[in-house]
């Protein structure tokens, strides 16, 4: 395909997401009404639109103010085409000439705004933030919060955590070298290399098969580490709200003894398959109570993702002050069930993906108001300016 024609499925793809269908899905429905766009394509066309989703508010400001794809598209690639050299930009409005696949040709107007400099915005548009979330951003990180809203209007980082059981981060930076893929240690985290060339082939690696690594966000690996580090070796501990099993798997391979638990049992079905390739063992808890009280459990809580939204950037534009309220009454339920499952003196760590104070040390303040008997004893916040994703966890104590 040639650039053009990427950007026309772009576009296509884009105005299937404005009219809300999910990005994922419109992509998948395109690749298979494509058969001629090869992976490469395939992989182009992904990141054309995932670039303008996580900065579709600049985007549609400086693509002339119009919500459709063609508009969002001209508007990010007007603002690639000041920040770096033409040969760098992934496609260019001024190829679209109506000709095969490509988009029809710009008409003045358009032409005339591709060629003006981006004008100076307003700061929540500039940031590409909702508007009623930006004073939570700055309540929250202060004066990092612009740092940290611009890094999540990029793509996110590739990590892998590898697995001590059977090799070392030295070890396996070899090993996927002779594959092509470079990867580096990430002070994030022991365990966490970062990818940085070939990672879209880690997956077909026979390290990959025989379990050497998992992917993992290096932030995700910091906080199943951090609380892995409170307990010792053997602990039996809960991982409360597991889903695919990221930390329960990060968690088993740090010597604990992990069973895990989701109030959805299908997220987990990948669990046993990746435990038993990384040659850990996780049991699987449809009903945890029947095995309180709990010397350790972890609840990594369902939240706005806002620390990650550099992965699931529609779910920036998805979230209302009404999903957030709703979130947080599930945040206080979830920590207080979970509570309840703790023995005395045991450890409850709750963790988010969420950048919000009023998803993390909000919660952990009303739960400590109402709720007599705990003590906090530690507390972790990472922001995607140390590398990884957005991450909070806070460990407390039952007396
Ligand atoms: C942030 S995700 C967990 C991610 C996972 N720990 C990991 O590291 O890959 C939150 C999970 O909580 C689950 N959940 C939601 N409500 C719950 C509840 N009341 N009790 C237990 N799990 C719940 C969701 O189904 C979801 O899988």
């Amino acid at each position: 395909m040639t650039p053009a024609a990427r950007s026309a499925a772009a576009i296509d793809i884009l105005d299937r997401w404005l009219a809300g269908e999910p990005a994922e899905a419109a992509l998948t429905r395109w690749a298979r009404a494509s058969r001629f766009a090869g992976s490469g394509d395939r992989e182009a066309v992904r990141d054309l639109v995932y670039d303008v989703i996580r900065k579709r508010r600049s985007a549609q400001a400086l693509g002339g103010g119009v919500a459709s794809g063609r508009a969002l598209l001209l508007g990010c690639l007007r603002a690639a085409a000041a920040a770096m050299p033409a040969a760098r930009l992934p496609a260019t409005p001024l190829d679209w000439d109506g000709t095969g696949h490509a988009p029809p040709a710009l008409d003045a107007t358009e032409r005339a705004l591709f060629a003006a400099p981006p004008p100076e915005l307003p700061r929540a548009v500039a940031l590409d933030c909702p508007d009623w979330l930006l004073p939570a951003f700055d309540s929250a990180l202060g004066l990092d919060a612009d740092p940290v809203l611009r890094l999540l209007r990029n793509r996110a980082p590739v990590f892998l955590r590898v697995n001590a059981d059977k090799s070392t981060p030295e070890a396996l930076c070899r090993l996927l070298a002779d594959s092509g893929i470079a990867a580096q240690p990430h002070p994030l985290a022991r365990m966490a290399l970062q990818v940085t060339a070939g990672a879209r082939r880690l997956r077909g690696t026979q390290a990959f098969r025989d379990g050497l690594f998992e992917m993992q966000d290096a932030a995700s690996q910091a906080v199943a580490a951090r609380f892995a580090q409170a307990l010792p070796v053997g602990t039996h501990v809960l991982d409360y709200c597991a889903g695919g099993g990221g930390k329960a798997l990060a968690l088993a391979a740090s010597g604990l003894s992990v069973s895990a638990h989701d109030a959805d049992p299908g997220r987990m079905r990948d669990l046993p398959a990746r435990a038993t390739r990384a040659g850990v063992a996780v049991a699987v808890l449809a009903d945890p109570a029947g095995q309180a009280p709990w010397p350790a459990l972890l609840a990594d809580v369902p939240c706005s993702g806002s620390g990650s939204w550099r992965r699931a950037p529609e779910a920036k534009w998805a979230l209302s002050p009404d999903a957030l309220a709703r979130l947080t009454a599930t945040q206080d339920a979830i920590l207080r069930r979970a509570a309840a499952l703790v023995a005395p003196g045991g450890l409850l760590g709750y963790a988010t993906c969420s950048l919000l104070g009023v998803e993390n040390d909000d919660r952990i303040a009303a739960f400590l108001a109402e709720v007599p008997g705990w003590a906090r004893i530690d507390r972790l916040r990472l922001t995607p300016l140390d590398g990884g994703d957005g991450f909070f966890l806070t460990i407390l104590v039952r007396r």
